[in-house]
């Protein structure tokens, strides 16, 4: 099984990026544990980063060639991209919304997703976890 973990602007900061919000580990160390917890269960975790809404949909459409799903954190583009939400309708591969924070105890323009209506599921608020929950919840979905 291969999953593809997306990310998309201003992740690439973590670490540094208002770690009060996400937390202390960087880019880096979440996709390293990602990847060992993928071995751990049998799955191949690729790890993808990009600032550019357009970088992001051309990684979701090369994904339907080799990937059984996806976990993505669209960032900011969460709350505004209906080409985000486009591409993963027309991918038609599993993807799961997954977001280190919890947007509904923060701004009101967070509580908006464009994209949660075309993902299979959605975790919040975890921290990194919220990718570990997220590839769990993901790895059922693709065995049903
Ligand atoms: C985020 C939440 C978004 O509102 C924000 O723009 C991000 C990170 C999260 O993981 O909590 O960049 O997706």
């Amino acid at each position: 099984m291969k999953v593809l973990l997306l990310h998309g602007p201003n992740l690439n900061l973590l670490g540094t990026r208002e770690p009060e919000i996400y937390g202390s580990l960087t880019l880096d160390d979440i996709n390293k544990k990602m990847i060992a917890l993928g071995k751990e269960l049998n799955v191949e975790v690729t790890c993808e980063q990009s600032n550019h809404e357009g970088a992001l949909i051309d990684v979701l459409q090369d994904a339907r060639a080799w990937a059984d799903g996806v976990v993505f954190n669209p960032g900011g583009y969460t709350h505004t991209s209906i080409a985000l939400r486009d591409a993963i309708s027309a991918i038609q591969i599993p993807v799961i919304e997954a977001h280190l924070s919890n947007v509904y105890a923060r701004e009101e323009l967070r509580h908006v997703s464009m994209i949660s209506a075309v993902c299979k599921g959605k975790v919040v608020g975890f921290g990194w976890r919220s990718y570990e929950l997220g590839l769990r919840g993901l790895i059922d979905i693709i065995k049903l």
